[in-house]
């Protein structure tokens, strides 16, 4: 087996299934799009499921992940047992309507058995009790043999989620050998104790499951399998639990050092340790990708997992709020795959802190009313709540009622659910009456639903002015009749030519202004499709509702976005073409000073790689393509070819740009009318910031033309040094190295020269310690090279000496030492020595009795290092 560790297991999936020509992509959010059904994302086929039912056309008919999940079905057992978690990575590799059992099955025992290596014996099969295919293939074909192949009923063998994509399924078993078994005889794969590990689960999905329970069967059979990530790991590095393997060990060491306990001393302290480190994990992720803690939904989910692990902390002794800091321990171990983790880590670090005090201010209080009323029913011999005092902790004190049953169970008491759902809905039903009311308590102002139905009138594609009508202005998340000079507000025009934020493209800037008043606009940005805010700052005057304003784009600004723009989709066609249709962008900013584009790729690109996609842009850009936006329905651009980003929900209308014959996306955003205008084109820098997600940064026009003067003027600067012209500049720069190499040659050459002529008088400086002669001495100039031949010098003119010399070289302090063999008989050791001399400059080293070479940080102390030596001596023949 090769004892891979998590992030090396995940790369060779994903390299494994590209090379069998599927398309990587990365992770989905955790937070599903489109899909009801779901709360979280819970495998790796949940994000893909339109691809199953064929209702969306998927980017390629193979395609490969590895996916975040969280599940919370089991949350109670978490930490309970080491072997239940909340967050996991799920490998998959999907077919739509592609390929079928025949080709899954065979590449997953390669993959098993050739790159991970896994020994054939130690593999079982579990397949549908129904399922003859599968099993001739394994058995016929792979060469599974018949005992090793099980066949279980629809519980083990079938998979579905609620609704959705589903059918009967194989998994593939690891034997991890009968000291992790129970005494069965019978013992197999479906067994419940630990031997026999199921690892990875192919569903053959055949049947698309309705709301009423119904199977359907799918136009095209497909594939969708799941292997749990950290699973795999602790296979094949035979660790015990996924708290033994890294970076998830890193966090239970991080939790142990805050608590102060040790992890694996105590089952009751164990249980806290690994809920923390279990819940951080899952609590990082889902803040990342935008959830909040909230009492409804998956925000709940959230604030469950952060309040159970916030309790557990307690519990541990811990006192002061930490999960907040916790969180960079899961940064530090995932940052390298989900950028998204360092990108947003303030914002995580805030929301989970916010989260800690808001508890952190009930929680005690909480938890002594419920200390009393436990006490009470114990007296009372009963051993149920009542459901108005666990709406009530609920209500008041922030416990979810999950965690009250948590804390009751350890006192073999229950909730009366029934009890708890009844006054929560008569809270809804109380909430409800009160908006009904009006009530400006009950609810926060919002200023969006106090706009209505207005409605603001694009006009930025072919214009950069408009006279334009103020239809609201917002001051302080408030809807107000005008706005005075000093005031950051919103305006909202009955049209106007700002182009706001949208499809990577960053929104315009420029003023707003009239007769009697000025203001400028910071930034651009859709409420919602029908309506455009201006971000402003009122420079003078001022301004109300329905006042006639002139609202000027900066041109400037927007001609160098758009050149970026338009340089974009030239990049993306060119990308495809040189590496490869699975190319795909996977996000995308567009600026005024320099695009950057990201898109799914999974190795680095070489140098002539990049060369040639800069060269066909650039060729692109001066054949002179017209650009032109045609507005069309979505099924039409399809079937003209335009390329549509996976992943995004386009409306009914939509708009493609066309450059030529080259490049035709769908797109929104503004662009150059001929690609000419965007001058020329400059990668400047090429990065992988994902796995399987590469970055590329590059600028246009006015951006490159100022980065060539920058180049210039640093070249003319150096001939000018150099005393030389453009043309001879490189030839000069060699000449200068090799010259520079002769003389460093002939500098060693004289100071070795100059140390020996000083040999003599350094001899006689030699003291005499206990009857040994010893020279300890500072030498100006040398390198350890010339030091060490300067001690040989002296050690082959003396007969008996210790010889310790220090230099400084390059800010750093070197030593070597040397006795000769008659001292090292009499227990001088050159290499103790020096270890000590060399402490004192704060540095180290040592090595052979007759020889030894250190170094030092601290030059200061050289004297004093040098100085100790005679102590150190007398120590050691004393010794
Ligand atoms: N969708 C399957 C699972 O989650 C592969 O196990």
């Amino acid at each position: 087996m090769k004892k891979l560790g998590l992030h090396e297991i995940r790369k060779e999936f994903l390299s494994f299934f590209q090379e069998k020509e599927h398309l990587v992509l990365p992770s989905f959010s955790l937070v599903p799009k489109n899909d009801k059904s779901l709360l979280l994302i819970n495998a790796g086929m949940a994000p893909l499921k339109p691809y199953f039912t064929g209702i969306e056309e998927p980017p390629k008919r193979r395609v490969v992940t590895c996916q975040k999940c969280v599940r919370t079905g089991d949350i109670e057992n978490v930490g309970k047992t080491a072997r239940h978690a909340t967050f996991f990575e799920m490998l998959g590799n999907f077919s739509f309507g592609d390929y079928f059992k025949k080709e899954s099955i065979k590449w997953a025992w390669e993959f098993m058995t050739e790159r991970l290596e896994i020994p054939v014996e130690k593999l079982w099969i579990s397949i549908y009790k129904d399922d003859d295919e599968a099993y001739e293939i394994w058995n016929k074909e792979i060469g599974v043999s018949e005992d090793k192949i099980v066949r279980l009923g629809k519980d083990d063998n079938f998979w579905e989620l609620e609704i959705g994509p589903c059918g009967p399924c194989s998994e593939i078993y690891v034997d991890r050998g009968a000291e992790y078994g129970c005494e069965n005889e019978d013992c197999k794969p479906g067994c419940d104790c630990d031997r026999y590990v199921e690892v990875w689960n192919l569903v053959f999905s055949q049947y698309d499951k309705d709301e009423k329970g119904n199977y359907n069967p799918l136009p095209n059979p497909n594939i969708d399998t799941g292997m749990g990530l950290e699973r795999i790991t602790v296979v094949l590095q035979d660790a015990d639990n996924i708290f033994e393997i890294e970076p998830i060990k890193s966090i239970v060491k991080r939790v142990e050092k805050i608590c102060q306990v040790k992890y694996g001393t105590d089952n009751k302290t164990d249980v806290s340790i690994r809920i923390i480190t279990d819940h951080i994990r899952a609590i990082t992720f889902m803040v990342s990708d935008g959830i909040i803690p909230s009492n409804e939904g998956r925000g709940y989910v959230l604030r469950r997992l952060i309040r159970r692990a916030a309790r557990h902390g307690k519990l541990i002794g811990i006192k002061e709020n930490f999960l907040y800091d916790l969180v960079d321990e899961v940064i530090k171990g995932w940052k390298e795959i989900y950028p998204e983790l360092s990108e947003k880590r303030e914002q995580i670090r805030k929301i989970v802190k916010i989260e800690e005090e808001k508890f952190e201010e009930t929680i005690d209080q909480g938890i002594n009313i419920l200390k009393e009323h436990i006490e009470k029913l114990k007296k009372e011999k009963t051993n149920i709540l009542d459901g108005n005092t666990a709406f009530k902790l609920y209500d008041t004190y922030g416990f979810p009622l999950e965690l009250t049953k948590e804390i009751l169970e350890e006192e073999g008491i229950k909730v009366d659910e029934e009890g708890f759902n009844t006054e929560m809905e008569k809270q809804r039903e109380r909430a409800r009456k009160a908006r009904e009311k009006e009530d400006k308590n009950a609810w926060k102002l919002d200023f969006t639903a106090e706009l209505g139905n207005l409605k603001t009138n694009f006009i930025g594609y072919d214009k950069l002015v408009s006279n334009s009508k103020v239809l609201a202005l917002i001051n302080n998340e408030e809807t107000v009749d005008e706005l005075v000079e000093g005031n950051n507000g919103i305006i909202i025009l009955d049209k106007t030519p700002f182009y706001p934020e949208g499809g990577g493209q960053i929104g315009d800037i420029g003023t707003i202004e009239n007769d009697e008043f000025k203001a400028i606009v910071n930034d651009t940005k859709k409420e919602n499709e029908n309506l455009i805010l201006h971000y402003v700052k009122v420079l003078e005057g001022k301004i109300s509702v329905n006042d006639l304003v002139k609202a000027n784009v900066n041109v400037e600004k927007r001609k160098n976005t758009a050149r970026n723009h338009s340089a974009t989709h030239l990049l993306h066609k060119t990308l495809k073409d040189v590496l490869g249709s699975h190319v795909n962008q996977a996000g995308s900013l567009v600026e005024p000073n320099r695009l950057r584009f990201d898109f799914t790729h999974f190795e680095g690109i070489s140098k002539d790689e990049l060369n040639k996609i800069e060269d066909i842009v650039n060729k692109k850009i001066l054949e002179g393509l017209n650009v032109e936006a045609i507005e069309t329905s979505l099924d039409e651009a399809k079937k003209m070819g335009a390329t549509a980003l996976f992943d995004e929900k386009y409306a009914e209308d939509v708009r493609v740009i066309k450059m030529g014959d080259y490049s035709m996306e769908l797109c929104g955003g503004t662009h150059v009318k001929n690609t000419s205008e965007i001058g020329l084109f400059k990668i400047i820098s090429e990065s992988g910031i994902s796995s399987g997600v590469r970055r590329i940064e590059a600028i246009t026009g006015k951006m490159l033309y100022e980065y060539l003067l920058d180049i210039n003027e640093k070249l003319e600067k150096l001939t000018r040094i150099l005393k030389t012209n453009e043309k001879d500049i490189v030839d000069r720069v060699e000449i200068l190295n090799k010259e520079n190499k002769v003389l460093q040659k002939e500098v060693d050459r004289l100071k070795s020269k100059l140390a020996s002529s000083k040999i003599d008088d350094i001899i006689k400086e030699a003291k005499e310690i206990l009857g040994i002669k010893v020279i300890s001495k500072k030498i100006e100039g040398m390198d350890a090279n010339s030091l060490r031949d300067l001690g040989d010098k002296i050690k082959n003119k003396m007969d008996s000496v210790l010889v310790v010399l220090g230099t400084v070289n390059n800010g750093k302090v070197l030593f070597i030492s040397m006795a000769s063999k008659d001292l090292v008989s009499k227990g001088i050791h050159a290499g103790n020595i020096i270890r000590e001399v060399a402490k004192i400059t704060k540095g180290g080293g040592g090595g052979r009795p007759d020889m030894a070479q250190a170094g030092g940080k601290d030059p200061s102390m050289l004297d004093k290092a040098l100085n100790s030596v005679e102590n150190i001596v007398k120590c050691q023949i004393k010794a």
